[in-house]
């Protein structure tokens, strides 16, 4: 296990939120495999290339990463070790042999130098302390000409499941849950202004920088119901729903589920996300 910098995010993936994305795995990847295509050509992951997958979870990306590069190899890289049981589990399952798994901090996980052609994420890179060192750390990773690409949630408004949960703010206490808050600490909506991005990836020694919008109709559930038990059990959904009395719970999934019903179509619930697609490249000499 490597050293981590960021205390609050590890304890938070490696207890309810990681165990969460572990047992929910498939319906997570049925809610996010859209973003995988635009993400891997973005990445140009060419056969012979060695790929790192930064906050891979339970390695969804890694392993299609892997395929990719069938004479390369892929490693994921992540906090959590419910997430990287799950992703070690899967590869196997799966077959997927050129592909390896490490626990640690992003920020500060000491990476092979000039080792990596491409570095990629899916909803991995808006949790850190400090991205410039982050990024700094991923540049150093990186052979010259090396590519990075990576997916992040655009403003929070822009996604329907978010939608669907704030119209609970009369039963759960909302706060400023969902509210556009701009750049700011760790978090899923940290990295929602382009500029704000093209300034930390340029910190970081990145050039060519480019912010793309991708969005994509994730499956949340079979049915209405089935969403709103899920969104409702999700990290944020779960915090909020923690908060509030068994009727008042009772309550927000019933509203929940009259809300989603309108997103039923062919027999799944489909909503809307909407995210950046990121890309850069290593330029130059590695900051220092
Ligand atoms: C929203 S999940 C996405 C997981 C996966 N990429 C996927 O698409 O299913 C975010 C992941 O980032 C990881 N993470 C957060 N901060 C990290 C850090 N500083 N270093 C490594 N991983 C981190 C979490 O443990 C979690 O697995």
């Amino acid at each position: 296990m490597g050293h981590f910098t960021n205390t609050a995010q590890a304890e938070a993936w490696n207890g309810y939120e990681g165990a969460q994305w572990a047992r929910s795995q498939e319906r997570w990847d049925a809610v996010n495999d859209g973003f995988n295509q635009p993400l891997l050509n973005a990445a140009a992951i060419s056969e012979t290339d060695t790929v790192l997958d930064i906050g891979c979870g339970a390695g969804r990306t890694t392993r299609l990463a892997a395929r990719r590069a069938g004479l390369g190899r892929a490693l994921g890289l992540d906090l959590s070790a419910p997430m990287l049981d799950k992703a070690r589990e899967s590869a196997l399952h799966e077959g997927v042999e050129n592909v390896s798994f490490v626990q640690g901090d992003a920020q500060v996980h000491p990476l092979e130098a000039e080792g990596f052609d491409a570095v990629i994420s899916r909803y991995g890179m808006t949790f850190f302390t400090d991205p410039v060192a982050a990024f700094a750390n991923f540049h150093r990773a990186l052979r010259p000409g090396g590519r990075l690409a990576f997916i992040c949630a655009a403003e929070a408004e822009a996604n329907e499941w978010l939608e669907a949960l704030t119209s609970l703010r009369d039963i759960l206490p909302l706060g400023g849950f969902g509210k556009p808050g701009g750049p700011g600490g760790p978090g899923m909506f940290s990295l929602t202004d382009p500029d704000h991005i093209r300034g930390l990836l340029t910190a970081g020694g990145f050039t060519d920088v480019d912010t793309h919008r991708v969005e994509v109709q994730g499956k949340w559930g079979a049915d209405a119901a089935d969403a709103a038990a899920f969104l409702l059990d999700s990290g944020p959904g779960r915090h909020l729903l923690d908060q509030v009395t068994p009727p008042e719970q009772d309550e927000a999934g019933q509203a929940l589920t009259a809300a989603l019903k309108r997103h039923e179509a062919n027999g799944a619930v489909w909503l809307r996300s909407s995210s950046w697609l990121v890309t850069a490249v290593r330029g130059g000499a590695a900051p220092r």
